[in-house]
């Protein structure tokens, strides 16, 4: 079938995936490819089919196809990776490096045949070390490759910050930076009620407990369901899909390539994938912004870094050629 532009790939069929399908066509930001493995293209195929099938009630023109060939991505502007095992109760996003390692490596090697000059969105945990190997293994530019976390922790924030507040959600002002992990770092003194700190709306331990529970929001819902989360990560994949194709310049945290920045001191090329605010737009990762963290924010930063290292580590281990 015959696709238009913006054409963004999905790929992934599962739970993620098809939420992010579902989404991209509701607001019309391109035609869609969903793409799985052989063995699950009757899912992909069978999700293209149903949600084509909304067009007509939610009213959106946009194609929707289900393969498993990666020859149908060719031309992409954005591919999503959501390919990967999600976590089951009692496992840490870490514990599934090895596993979507090595399904992110082969989807990747594929990305950079089929659509050499898309904008390459990941999703699938350890999200901080999946980006790495995106990017070591498409060999693409640093603002070409990018990861999904910031938009989902900090939308977690903001919610229970609301509903601790009894405001709207749309009005709290707020950031998390680091990586997707149980040591992302939070700023509570840079979080406002439009405008007005935080910290003169809500005593030191509820802004505490929000924090706590943002970090382990994505733990709460495994624990609840059995698998992880999809509807809000699915909607921060989106807003930065968005961001892009409509060329918006919006700032959301997300995993970027990061070398002096945030205190990393890392050589030339030698960097690493971590949560910080950047501006979205045609070209991707169009800026970092930076600014001064104080001392307990940049502690914080250092042990999330540290903690991105050593899953890296793990990569590189198993992939000597990624180091
Ligand atoms: P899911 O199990 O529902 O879907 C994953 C899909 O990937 C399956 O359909 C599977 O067949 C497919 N897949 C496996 N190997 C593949 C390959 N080589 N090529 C193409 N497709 C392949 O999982 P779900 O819930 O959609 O989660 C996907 C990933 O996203 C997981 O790794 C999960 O941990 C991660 N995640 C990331 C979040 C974030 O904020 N970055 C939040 C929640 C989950
Ligand atoms: C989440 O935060 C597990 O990364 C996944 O929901």
């Amino acid at each position: 079938m015959a696709m238009r532009r913006p054409k963004i790939s999905v790929i992934g069929a599962g739970n993620i995936g098809g939420e992010c399908a579902r989404s991209l066509a509701m607001k019309e930001l391109g035609d869609v490819v969903l793409l799985d493995i052989p063995d699950k293209e009757g899912v992909a195929k069978g999700k293209a089919l149903d949600l084509a099938c909304c067009a007509p009630i939610e009213k959106f023109d946009a194609t929707i196809v289900g393969t498993s060939r990666y020859e149908d991505i060719a031309g992409s502007d954005v591919v999503v990776i959501t390919a990967g095992l999600p976590r089951k109760p009692g496992m840490s996003r870490d514990d599934l490096v090895e596993v979507n390692s090595k399904i992110v490596k082969s989807v990747c090697e594929n990305v950079k045949k089929f659509a050499p000059e898309s904008i390459v969105i990941v999703v699938s945990n350890p999200l901080d070390a999946m980006v790495y190997v995106a990017w070591k293994v498409t060999g693409f530019p640093t603002s070409r490759v990018l990861g999904q976390a910031g938009a989902l922790d900090v939308a977690r924030y903001k919610t229970f910050l609301a509903w601790e507040l009894g405001v709207s959600v749309e009005d709290i002002q707020g950031l998390l930076l680091g990586g997707h992990g149980d040591d992302m770092v939070p700023l509570p003194r840079r979080t406002s009620v439009n405008g007005i700190p935080l910290a003169e709306l809500l005593s030191a331990d509820k802004i505490n407990a929000c924090v706590e529970r943002a970090k382990g929001g994505g733990g709460e819902v495994v624990k609840l369901m059995g698998t992880s989360a999809w509807y809000a990560p699915s909607s921060g994949t989106v807003e930065m899909v968005e961001s892009i194709i409509r060329d918006k310049k919006r700032v959301i945290a997300c995993a970027a390539y990061l070398e002096s920045e945030y205190g990393l001191g890392a050589a030339k090329g030698k960097g690493m994938f971590v949560g910080v605010p950047c501006v979205l737009g045609a070209g991707g990762v169009e800026k970092i912004l930076s600014f001064k963290l104080d001392e307990t924010e940049q502690q914080f930063m250092n042990k999330s870094v540290g903690a991105v290292k050593d899953l890296v580590g793990l990569v590189t281990k198993m992939y000597p050629e990624l180091a």
